[in-house]
């Protein structure tokens, strides 16, 4: 049966409000709530073995790799390449027979990383697939089958697929922690818990659409847009742009917040937002002296962070949007939501076609 958008104006917005569900739906398969245990689905794949992970992927897919490469090396302490597939397909990168090749994509057909996928086989490298098509070429080439249950995703902006890419991320993090040894009985625990309470708290960050909703004229007129975060909520920065980007046609770019004053500060006046993502946490007071160095130059900036960051350092901004304060490791879920709320907004009221802005298109099949 063709998916229908129901009471939504867009796909986008369906998928984007479908994800406290998806990601519940997608976690079933990685948590056991109840015995506090991280899972994987099945392979005859020793995790204790891998001594190197490369990540590849494109687009949205790339950029919950970027997050992955943190939490992977921060909970398993094994060292994390990672790539664009167009880049490692020519670079002639060096793989250690035995190192597990971790390959995201939506759609599992998307040429370059799937070329990317077959060369890592090529050169001995176990293969693991984040794949939401559980029918498609990658999945089919998989050692390590891990599945996103996002359901089929219709617009061409990616979303949910998204953000159940990393909770399957997180969870491929805590198994490979465990199986080296890094992972105690209460951190299992602990993450467990943690991203049980994700799903909530992605219900709670869409409490705030009609906030978003209401603030996205501020956005809408300008010509450029820059997106600071720091940490694993970088990538989320990173994101935000190209949501932006894809769907609004306004330029944008995401940085490193602590990168900013190497470049992109030069481009700081009243005509650039500059959207903080600073969620409370280990990396927020960083985050926030990055943002005053913005405001020292009379930045426009909106800050996205929970109630305490606003609070803290919401004075002074051109608008913030308010978040559930949540634990550090399920940040990125839960700040994807406003990025790509605002770059929906900002897209409706310039009136482009959000579920297929001109150019692009779901799946690239073609190098
Ligand atoms: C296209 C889509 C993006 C997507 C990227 C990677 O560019 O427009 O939304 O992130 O491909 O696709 P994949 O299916 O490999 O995740």
């Amino acid at each position: 049966a063709p998916v229908e958008k129901g009471n939504y104006r867009h796909y986008m917005q369906k998928e984007i409000f479908e994800q406290p569900i998806v990601v519940a739906q997608t976690l079933q398969t990685y948590v056991r709530p109840f015995e506090g245990e991280v899972a994987l689905p099945d392979a005859d794949l020793d995790l204790a073995k891998v001594d190197r992970v490369t990540i590849v992927a494109c687009g949205t897919s790339f950029y919950a790799g970027l997050v992955a490469k943190y939490w992977i090396e921060q909970f398993a302490r094994v060292p994390v390449d990672i790539d664009v597939a167009s880049e490692f397909r020519y670079r002639q990168p060096v793989l250690e027979p035995g190192g597990l090749a971790l390959f995201i994509s939506q759609s599992g057909e998307t040429a370059d990383t799937l070329a990317a996928l077959r060369h890592a086989r090529d050169e001995q490298q176990r293969i693991a697939v984040v794949v939401n098509v559980p029918t498609s070429s990658m999945a089919r080439e998989a050692d390590l089958l891990l599945p996103t249950h996002a359901g089929p995703e219709i617009g061409v902006a990616s979303t949910k697929a998204f953000t159940c890419q990393l909770a399957v991320l997180a969870a491929l993090a805590a198994n490979l922690a465990r199986a080296k040894g890094r992972l105690s009985r209460e951190e299992e625990i602990d993450i467990v818990a943690h991203l049980q309470e994700a799903p909530a708290a992605l219900n709670a960050a869409l409490g705030h659409d009609d906030d978003i909703a209401a603030m996205a004229y501020l956005i809408a007129p300008a010509r450029d847009v820059l997106y600071l975060g720091r940490g694993p909520d970088y990538p989320m920065a990173l994101e935000g742009a190209l949501k932006l980007k894809e769907i609004s046609y306004i330029h944008a770019e995401g940085y490193a917040a602590g990168e900013m004053k190497h470049g992109p500060i030069a481009l700081i006046d009243e005509a650039v937002p500059v959207i903080v993502i600073a969620p409370s946490g280990p990396l927020f007071e960083k985050t926030v002296s990055n943002m005053q160095e913005v405001r020292a130059r009379g930045g426009k900036i909106v800050l996205i962070s929970d109630a305490k960051g606003i609070a803290e350092a919401g004075e002074g901004c051109m608008a913030t949007i308010e978040m559930p304060e949540v634990h550090p490791l399920i940040a990125p879920l839960v700040y994807a939501v406003p990025v790509q709320l605002l770059a929906y907004h900002v897209a409706v009221l310039k009136g482009t076609d959000v579920d297929q802005p001109r150019n692009l298109a779901k799946s690239v099949t073609v190098e």
